[in-house]
């Protein structure tokens, strides 16, 4: 049990402050902080408690998620007004679970952070109204966290990874390519220009009627493949010297060989399945590739291994690690991956960004929005917006 703080005079000022907090460094609190993080942007509702110690290190002191595949099943994909319900009847009742397993109360939290997007406005106002809640009724500062900043820096949950590193971030709503140089400090390198990988995955798992979510169905049967090379599919921006990502045309090939076979049984599945997962493992790699011919011209003077992290829930996908593994070699970069439970959506990474951009004084007034669409990198975003339309809103 560890005893409540007493001082809290920082936190008040904080807390009752309406505008964003701008970094002043003699303001920012030392020593151990400890961080509520919750997180509700998609189809997991998910709180935890971390502290960042006064040397930087992480520690996760509780942490739970509940998913909502079986909820989403029967439409075969995520419903934002099924998934919205299911948050907002869960999150308090999580985040109480997770104090109460830390041993805390409110009152001895340094910090709330909360994801406030991009992701389904429905959801993400659930995770940051009960963080708003918190915050005011213990007069703590308020961490409005975006979710893609969580991934980014979601490796540092198990590593001890030093700025900067190049981060490939591939999930059911955003698959892009950034270079992370700090909290707050990123640089995209490519993004896709219609659907994310996961969603590549999900529909194609759809067409098969493979259920949901389709990534891990697909990797399941492809392991039962017997002519992965069986369905050819195409190569995405075969001509496109960029970063950027496509998979819309994959999506489409898959449906199509899908639709011209007779009677299709498991087999037919498997190998349909090992194809495309192949497919979508090839163009990661290959884009992945690219930019770690960037990420080292631009950073020449590091001489180590160079950094190269998978994340979000894609990057749990064998294949997928495979390329990139075997691509991070061959360019002199080592691949790392966050185990399995902060690849998907969690909220330790949540409140990771949270009690980092805490350090740094970065807090965030009671009147913070949610926001479907935020992008990580703004300045690439304006110069280069993302086109499509995925269920995470944007992909850049
Ligand atoms: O990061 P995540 O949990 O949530 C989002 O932010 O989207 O990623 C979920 C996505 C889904 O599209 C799911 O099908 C995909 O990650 N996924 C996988 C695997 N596990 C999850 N895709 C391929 N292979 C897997 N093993
Ligand atoms: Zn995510």
């Amino acid at each position: 049990m560890i005893a409540p703080k007493r001082q809290r005079g920082y936190c008040k000022v904080m807390a009752l402050s309406h505008d964003q907090v701008h970094p002043q460094p003699g303001a920012a609190p030392q020593g151990a902080l400890t961080v509520l993080g919750l997180e509700s942007s998609c189809d997991d509702t998910a709180a935890a408690v971390l502290r960042r110690h006064g040397d930087g290190r992480i520690e996760v002191l509780a942490e739970a998620v509940v998913g909502q595949n079986s909820a989403h099943a029967p439409f075969g994909g995520v419903v934002p007004e099924i998934a919205a319900r299911a948050h907002a009847e869960r999150m308090d009742g999580l985040a109480a679970g997770v104090l109460n397993e830390a041993g805390l109360s409110p009152f001895d939290l340094d910090g709330v952070a909360a994801t406030a997007g991009p992701g389904l406005i429905g959801g993400v106002m659930a995770a940051l109204m009960t963080a708003k809640g918190i915050a005011l009724g213990a007069s703590l500062p308020l961490l409005a966290v975006n979710h893609l900043e969580g991934h980014a820096l979601s490796p540092r949950l198990t590593h001890a990874l030093a700025f900067p590193y190049l981060l490939l971030l591939v999930s059911g709503g955003h698959t892009q390519l950034v270079i992370v140089e700090g909290v707050g400090r990123m640089t995209r390198l490519g993004s896709t220009l219609d659907d994310a990988a996961g969603e590549a995955f999900d529909k194609t798992a759809k067409v098969m009627g493979l259920g949901f979510p389709g990534g891990p169905a697909v990797e399941r049967f492809a392991q039962d493949a017997e002519a992965p090379d069986r369905f050819p599919l195409p190569m995405m921006l075969a001509r496109d010297a960029s970063c950027n990502f496509s998979f819309a045309g994959l999506k489409t090939a898959a449906r199509r060989h899908w639709d011209g076979l007779d009677a299709p049984n498991d087999q037919d599945r498997a190998d349909l399945a090992a194809s495309m997962q192949a497919a979508i493992a090839r163009h990661l790699a290959q884009r992945a590739g690219r930019a770690m011919g960037i990420f080292k011209s631009r950073f020449e003077a590091l001489d180590s291994l160079l950094p190269l992290v998978a994340a979000g829930g894609v990057a749990s996908n064998t294949a997928v690690r495979e390329a990139l593994q075997a691509e991070a070699q061959h360019h002199g970069f080592e691949l790392i991956a966050p185990p399995l439970k902060y690849c998907t959506d969690n909220a330790a990474m949540i409140a990771l960004a949270g009690a980092e951009r805490l350090a740094l004084g970065l807090t965030d007034g009671l009147d913070a929005a949610a926001r479907p669409r935020w992008p990580l990198d703004q300045d690439a975003a304006a110069h280069d917006p993302a086109s499509g339309s995925g269920r995470k809103g944007p992909k850049a």
